[in-house]
């Protein structure tokens, strides 16, 4: 893992409150915010692997948290955000990391489908945005980090509720950066393409079976790390002038400015 040891990115004492943290993307991003001397709390549903992610950064020496929680309820979002601020007196970081992958043909897709997608990763998003402002306010200060995705901008026929909840969240955080600005609140999204994970895998092979699909999709693959650096950069306040911004994270693969 490459992590930033020259440029001292100031988040070393900061409280972040990672969503999907169990996941290959949310792991690194933990894992990396961990390692520059932030207190990250770890939240997905998933108990075991969440304290696997815990162990890897006490064992390396950083602070981490588990805090299970499943985020599909607002009412465990609020507590689990209520619970931060009262265990660490705020939240400087939020990052938003969670889906649950549906591939597929879009006529084969259901109304479940569509609505685990929502449920999962736009409503988390929505909730744990709703439940940590007041608090960041109340501090005057706070950074959001959103991760979207590539399909949110460049259409992929096999993940086309991904993709819509992808372009929703773009609008969303940019909403967000617009609205609390003056309150000393950021908020960013990262958007990244295909990287290495069990997620991309399911999608490799849904789209080996569309014949839509664009074989030049796959050409390019990121690493979780690539992901955890930007969340790094943005959460720091080195990064305090950029606000509001999608961040392409791709290897430069759409072919568009
Ligand atoms: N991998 C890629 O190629 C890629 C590309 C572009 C964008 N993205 C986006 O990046 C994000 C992370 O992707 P990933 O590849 O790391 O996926 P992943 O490995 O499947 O991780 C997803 C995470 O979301 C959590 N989660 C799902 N539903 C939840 C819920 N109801 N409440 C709380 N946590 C929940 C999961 O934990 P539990 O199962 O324990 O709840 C897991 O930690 C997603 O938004 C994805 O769309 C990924």
């Amino acid at each position: 893992m490459v992590v930033a040891t020259h440029l001292d990115l100031k988040l070393s004492g900061k409280t972040a409150w990672v969503l999907g943290a169990s996941g290959a993307i949310g792991s690194a991003i933990a894992l990396m915010l961990a390692d520059l001397g932030v207190r990250v709390w770890l939240s997905g549903r998933n108990q075991t692997k969440l304290q696997a992610v815990c162990d890897r950064i006490t064992r390396a020496g950083g602070l981490a948290v588990v805090q299970v929680l499943d985020a599909t309820q607002s009412a465990p979002v609020d507590a689990a955000a209520g619970a931060i601020v009262r265990e660490a007196g705020r939240i400087d970081i939020l990052v938003n990391s969670t889906a649950l992958p549906t591939f597929g043909k879009f006529t084969e897709l259901t109304d479940e489908d569509w609505e685990r997608t929502f449920q999962s990763k736009l409503m988390v998003y929505v909730r744990t945005m709703r439940a940590v402002l007041p608090h960041m306010i109340a501090a005057g200060s706070g950074t959001i980090v959103n991760i979207s995705g590539k399909a949110g901008r460049l259409p992929s026929p096999a993940h086309l509720p991904g993709g819509s909840m992808n372009a929703a969240i773009n609008l969303l955080t940019k909403g967000i950066a617009d609205a609390y600005q003056h309150q000393g609140i950021r908020a960013n999204t990262i958007a990244p393409g295909p990287i290495a994970s069990e997620r991309l895998n399911a999608l490799t092979a849904q789209l080996a079976t569309i014949a839509t699909a664009n074989p030049e999709y796959m050409a390019r693959k990121g690493e979780p790390e690539d992901v955890a650096r930007a969340v790094a950069w943005l959460a720091s306040p080195l990064s305090e002038f950029m606000n509001g911004i999608v961040l392409p994270l791709d290897g430069g693969s759409i072919p568009t400015v």
